[in-house]
């Protein structure tokens, strides 16, 4: 089976899934969305509300600014890959703990990553990084250094989008400035092991083209 088919196998498991209450506060799991043959993948937190209504990670505001900042290290959302640790978005937006993101991931992020086999992972924010990194890694000093996770992926953290909505100022211009340089590296790293992939389409991918509002299924 090819890579895309493999994840269709796992979307229509992942659309009937029970296993958590997360499931009956939402309208349906949200899965990935971008090239199966990427050697990137980008790991968010979890769908908000705008992901939840449009069936497609990334892509309410902290999604919005990820694909200007994507634009900005040459790369664009359809010739990469975006996903999240958790597939179901939690009531009233909380942040999911370790314990929680850890149940989901195991049942679906691991087996996407194990079949895309990504060059190198873009951890997006705390949650992500201590998914894939481990719950004592701090986004805040530890963003922007190599690490290995334990399925043996080359991953490198960056401020989760969100992140950069809340700052202002100097602040705000600083993390601009360091997710700019993350996402550069991570780039630069998957283009050495994956040389010839062309990372960047002409125009920015119009996600609300692509993904009408969903029903509540
Ligand atoms: N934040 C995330 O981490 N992922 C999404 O899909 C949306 C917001």
């Amino acid at each position: 089976m090819s890579i895309s088919e493999q994840l269709a196998a796992l979307e229509k498991e992942f659309n009937n899934c029970t296993a958590c209450p997360f499931r009956k506060d939402c309208i349906a799991p949200v899965g990935w969305y971008g090239n199966p043959e990427s050697p990137i993948v980008f790991v968010g937190e979890g769908p908000g509300q705008v992901e939840d209504e449009y069936g497609c990670p990334l892509i309410g505001p902290s999604g919005q600014l990820l694909d200007k900042a994507l634009w900005a290290a040459k790369m664009t959302r359809d010739r990469v890959m975006t996903t999240n640790v958790i597939k179901c978005r939690p009531k009233g937006n909380r942040t999911p703990d370790i314990a929680e993101a850890e149940e989901c991931a195991k049942r679906w992020l691991l087996k996407e990553l194990e079949i895309m086999q990504p060059k190198v992972i873009v951890a997006l924010g705390g949650v992500a990084l201590h998914y894939l990194g481990s719950p004592d890694m701090r986004i805040t000093r530890d963003r922007g250094q190599w690490f290995r996770t334990e399925q043996g992926f080359d991953c490198i953290a960056t401020y989760h989008p969100a992140y950069l909505l809340r700052q202002y100022g100097k602040q705000l211009v600083a993390a601009k400035w360091d997710v700019f340089h993350d996402l550069v590296a991570a780039r630069e790293r998957a283009e050495q092991l994956c040389p010839g992939y062309n990372f960047m389409s002409e125009e920015p991918t119009k996600l609300f083209k692509l993904f009408p509002k969903r029903p509540n299924i």
